[in-house]
């Protein structure tokens, strides 16, 4: 069973890439730096994808909210636009703070908007939908559930 419902858990998450991008500025080494990068790049698409499968069509089905949930794949889809473009010139790393910025701007959205509407609705299960995520997570990362 989760341990904490899964706006928390979606957000520790951002909280996690949003440390990663500073460890990528601080850090001066060339390959440093790439490793790292492919770390946040790992992280966001897995990220996405369990947002996308799991957390927004239940928070859609719930709410009916059409216009947060557009404007949340709208921003997803930017940001794999950006990770595509990255992926082509690894040593860019004004796209890397293009990202950033990207990155911030919807996890502020996530915030300030999705996650307050998704607590204030009654029928959403979020300690459940934190174990959906939790196990998706570990499958797409290869790895077994704990
Ligand atoms: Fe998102
Ligand atoms: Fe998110």
């Amino acid at each position: 069973m989760a341990q904490q419902d899964a706006c928390t858990l979606l957000d520790d998450e951002h909280n996690e890439a949003i440390a990663m991008f500073e460890q990528y500025k601080a850090a001066h080494d060339a390959r440093r730096r790439q490793v790292i990068a492919s770390e946040i790049r790992q992280a966001l698409l897995v990220h996405m994808q369990i947002e996308e499968e799991i957390f927004y069509p239940a928070f859609q089905r719930a709410t009916g909210d059409q216009e947060l949930l557009q404007d949340a794949n709208k921003e997803h889809a930017e940001a794999r636009e950006l990770l595509a473009k990255i992926e082509g010139d690894r040593q860019d790393a004004r796209l890397m703070l293009e990202l950033e910025d990207a990155i911030l701007h919807h996890v502020n959205d996530e915030r300030e908007k999705m996650f307050p509407k998704a607590r204030a609705t009654k029928n959403l299960d979020l300690m459940g939908l934190a174990d959906q995520l939790q196990a998706r997570k570990a499958e797409l990362l290869g790895t077994v559930a704990a």
